[in-house]
């Protein structure tokens, strides 16, 4: 079973944050979105466009490509083109440290 992989400090991470880190070779985005933090494949699903930088809003993230949206929480595709969901982890945190790890 993988390890968790550590992203930093909480204290350093403001509404709206992202950031991303590498589990298992896969490049992974790492949200924060009303004070709760998500953590999604950094790839769209339609053209495999990174999702980093994309906006979020009502719990879900635009790809900036061609504007897809994926919900946060479940990793589901809202909206055209993109149909296939794209794969979450877990986020942990422990004495202020954010920690991302493979479902
Ligand atoms: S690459 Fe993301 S919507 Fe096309």
């Amino acid at each position: 079973m993988s390890e968790r992989v550590e992203v930093g400090r909480t204290d350093a991470m403001p509404e709206g944050w992202q950031g991303t880190v590498d589990v298992d070779g896969v490049g992974v985005l790492v949200v924060k979105f009303e004070g709760q933090f998500y953590a999604l494949r950094n790839n769209c699903t339609h053209k495999d466009f990174p999702l980093l930088g994309g906006d979020v809003s009502m719990g879900r993230i635009t790809c900036e490509k061609h504007g897809a949206k994926f919900e946060l929480a479940t990793g589901r595709a809202k909206t055209l083109p993109a149909v296939k969901a794209v794969r979450i982890y877990a986020t942990e945190t422990e004495d202020g440290v954010l920690y991302v790890r493979p479902l």
